[in-house]
């Protein structure tokens, strides 16, 4: 991934971005500012195993509402709340049978369950936009379960990027969308799993509302049948909007040769590409690097090109790259012609 034949164009671009957000590590110093913005009711960058998520406290509605302006976010997409005990979830939501054996069987890890919100819960109106259900997740990653700990209370968080863009898997393609928005990045490095959690709702028979780090076909082994929507490019979680993922440039999907007036994303062994999300062809290597890759690519295209993707196998974590790439091609404008916002 870091061994992009055009690094060095990117990394200038990089460095070319606004910092005035602060950049913290994880000693104990750091830890501590971190731990003095979130219960100041600031806004802080921190990484998880999946993305990097966009946080503040979860019981402050200022706070969160930081969250939404920072990100550009429509404030009738729910954030997910990021717990670091089964005990904190349920203090927040109702957790039965088929809930606690995936807490049990998933958490820490990149599965979000969405549940019936309990009435004493103590979370802000935000963070659900007003939904009597709450989406819950056990982040698996020391700094953000630190984190957590610290504040003593749930952290709410989206992934963290300009609303509808691709999503921060480093510091620095954080910094690159939100420097000036937010209080300060946590910088934990590249996120291991690198695309998004999971998501499923369990308030009834188990329906899956977004594909992610954990494959249809893993949950299904745990849990037996889970509810797919047929057409899943409709908006089933209300933040899943049809364009969404996006870099700035175009985005072209199964391309099979190399072609002028792209930066081609290959996948497998194949020839003349300018990346390749991983060239054994190992699905969980490409969804680790595709953020970053596309985020490279972008600056890559700069100067007016698009950007094309091999084809990637639909089964598996194939799924959830494919799903990415669907609505990263998907512009705006077709976006605006469909009546959505986001
Ligand atoms: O891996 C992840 O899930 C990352 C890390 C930071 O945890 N977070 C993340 O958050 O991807 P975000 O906001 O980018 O995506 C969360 C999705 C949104 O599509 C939102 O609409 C949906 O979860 N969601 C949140 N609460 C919901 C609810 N109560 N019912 C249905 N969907 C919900
Ligand atoms: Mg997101």
């Amino acid at each position: 991934m870091r061994k992009s034949i055009r690094g060095d164009k990117v990394r200038a671009a990089l460095d070319e971005s606004p910092m005035a957000t602060r950049i913290l590590g994880s000693t104990e110093q750091d830890l501590r500012a971190a731990q003095i913005i979130l219960k100041k009711g600031g806004t802080l960058a921190f990484p998880t195993e999946t993305v990097y998520g966009l946080g503040a406290d979860a019981t402050s509605d200022s706070a969160v509402r930081k969250i939404f302006a920072a990100k550009g976010r429509p404030e009738k997409n729910p954030l997910i709340i990021h717990v670091n005990s089964l005990e904190m979830a349920e203090q927040v939501a109702l957790l039965e049978s088929e809930a606690l054996k995936l807490a049990k069987s998933f958490w820490p890890g990149p599965l979000t369950m969405v549940l019936k919100k309990k009435r004493e819960a103590n979370i802000s109106e935000s963070v659900t936009a007003g939904l009597e259900s709450v989406a819950v997740r056990m982040p698996a990653h020391p700094v953000a379960l630190e984190l957590i700990r610290r504040l003593g209370h749930p952290i709410a968080a989206p992934s963290a990027n300009l609303s509808g863009r691709i999503s921060g898997t480093s510091a620095n393609i954080i910094a690159d969308q939100l420097s000036g928005r937010i209080d300060a990045i946590v910088d934990g490095g590249s996120c291991i799993l690198g695309i998004e959690s999971t998501i499923v709702d369990l308030r009834s028979a188990p329906r899956l509302l977004r594909h992610g780090a954990i494959s249809l076909e893993t949950l299904e082994e745990f849990i037996g049948a889970v509810d797919v929507p047929r057409a899943f490019d409709q908006i089933e979680a209300p933040g899943q909007l049809r364009s969404h993922y996006a870099p700035k440039a175009k985005v072209k999907l199964n391309q099979v040769a190399r072609e002028k007036g792209f930066v081609w994303i290959g996948f497998g062994a194949c020839h003349g590409f300018d990346l390749n999300l991983s060239l054994k062809g190992d699905l969980k290597e490409a969804a680790a690097n595709l953020y970053a890759m596309m985020t490279i690519a972008d600056h890559l295209a700069a100067g007016g090109l698009a950007i094309a993707f091999s084809p990637i196998p639909d089964y598996g974590l194939g799924r959830t790259i494919n799903d990415r790439l669907r609505r990263a091609a998907t512009s705006s404008t077709d976006q605006k012609q469909m009546g959505q916002s986001g």
